[in-house]
């Protein structure tokens, strides 16, 4: 007889996208809003997904159905770029990014060679990602591998989907920071052994940025990507001008600061590159020659400022691209308050980001960055269940401006303009409730 507790039945208004893009321009294309809808899970994974009218009577008896009529339901947020040890210092004052690190951010990281540590921070960490409606994060550890895990248990504890690595940096940071090309090389290979798609997560070599690396050292990531191919390779890209003058100084010898990566094979699916902000034409080409993915981070971008990332044109050259936070640069957990920034920084490029092209970058879109468009980021049949049931009027002011949206597009525009944490209801991962808003 089937296990009647592990089927779901949930019941509200869903919106997701149905397939995978090329352009904008066609999302609205495979957009799906079901006013009434009905989602059976079974296990973990969609079940059943269309309206209540076509489905209800396929909930078993006994099912209680978990009703959020008057809310929106969606696919939980991805967040393609996160630093996880970095809590700690969010919002930290007047710098930009070389001096922001040497002042505020290595000295943060210090502290996760404490396993004991790095479990607290690691159980916080998660607990913003849910009440922020984040079931998706591509994660960078600290050097100390008892760092990252430390967030692989407390994500394997609610079988979350999570991606994260080590960081590998084996020059120009403090001696307290410091591995060598060899120990990142055991470290990462047993963490790939231990964690890799263990239950749902997944691990990413995760070499810092290339100032930080020593071409020793980048051979490694080399070598353990041909080791274990499916894995991710996780870094930084042209984010800041000092910083690619400083690259250019470092590797005389390449053509462009993302030639460094491409020379020891780090580019390709699966490589995800943070900020990509002031890309020459032939790296452009090269992240899409070799289907390699950007992840957009606005709030970190414009805190530190580094530029404005042109998305236009990674939508031109085909490239993946997907929202990240970059908490600790970044300022917000909240995917919503993301999308808002993103806004404005396409507005000042004259670029107009529609709600719909902005919560497929935070859902499918970020999904198929991440190379998991056939397991998350909508609610087609066999995907895993992890949503997010919006609370669209979580405030006066919300509530004013819903009543004078007629439009779907409208109303959605109007939670990413004014929506934040209060208005993540509840957070589901695995098909199981992680979050209530109290
Ligand atoms: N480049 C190298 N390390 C970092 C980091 O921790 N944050 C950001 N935003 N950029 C980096
Ligand atoms: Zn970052």
């Amino acid at each position: 007889m089937e296990c009647e507790s592990s089927i779901k039945a949930v019941r509200g208004s869903f919106l997701d996208i149905t397939r995978t893009v090329p352009c904008p321009e066609e999302i609205e294309g495979h957009l799906r809003f079901i006013k009434d809808g009905l989602l059976l899970i079974r296990n973990g994974q969609v079940d059943w997904f269309g309206t209540w009218a076509d489905g209800h009577h396929r909930i078993p008896a006994n099912i209680r159905v978990r009703d959020y009529s008057g809310k929106m339901i969606v696919p939980g947020f991805v967040d393609t770029h996160i630093h996880y040890p970095q809590c700690e210092m969010v919002g930290a004052y007047g710098e930009q990014l070389l001096d922001w690190l040497n002042k505020h951010t290595f000295p943060a990281e210090k502290r996760y060679d404490d396993l004991e540590y790095a479990r607290e921070m690691s159980a916080f960490f998660i607990k913003q990602l849910l009440r922020n409606g984040t079931t998706t994060a591509l994660v960078f550890g600290t050097v100390h591998p008892e760092s990252v895990e430390a967030l692989f248990e407390a994500a394997h504890h609610i079988n979350m989907r999570l991606i994260a690595g080590k960081v590998m940096m084996d020059r120009h940071a403090p001696d307290y920071l410091l591995d060598t090309a060899e120990s990142s090389y055991t470290q990462s290979k047993a963490l790939i052994e231990r964690w890799h798609r263990n239950g749902r997560l997944l691990y990413a070599i995760t070499p810092r940025f290339a100032p930080t690396s020593t071409p020793e050292q980048l051979a490694v990531a080399q070598r353990l990507r041909q080791e274990y191919p499916d894995t991710y390779l996780h870094t930084h890209l042209s984010e800041n001008k000092e910083e690619i003058a400083w690259v250019k100084a470092l590797y005389p010898e390449r053509k462009s600061y993302l030639d460094v990566y491409h020379h020891y094979g780090l580019t390709g699916k699966n490589s995800v590159f943070a900020h990509c902000i002031h890309l020459e034409d032939a790296e452009w080409d090269c992240l899409h020659d070799t289907h390699s993915s950007i992840a957009f981070c606005p709030t970190s971008n414009l805190y530190l400022g580094s530029g404005l990332f042109n998305l236009r044109n990674a939508w031109r050259k085909r490239i993946k691209v997907g929202m990240g936070t970059d908490i600790g640069a970044g300022t917000t957990f909240n995917m919503l308050q993301t999308l808002n920034e993103a806004y404005k920084v396409m507005q000042l490029q004259n670029y107009r980001l529609s709600a719909y092209e902005a919560f497929y970058l935070a859902t499918l879109g970020g999904a198929d960055a991440l190379g998991l468009a056939d397991t998350i980021g909508n609610f087609n049949v066999g995907k895993e269940a992890d949503f997010v049931v919006l609370e669209p009027t979580a405030t006066p002011l919300q509530q004013l401006r819903y009543d004078n949206s007629t439009t779907l597009i409208d109303k959605l525009f109007v939670m990413m303009t004014l929506g934040d944490d209060r208005s993540i209801y509840r957070t589901y991962v695995d098909g199981r409730l992680v979050y209530e808003r109290t």
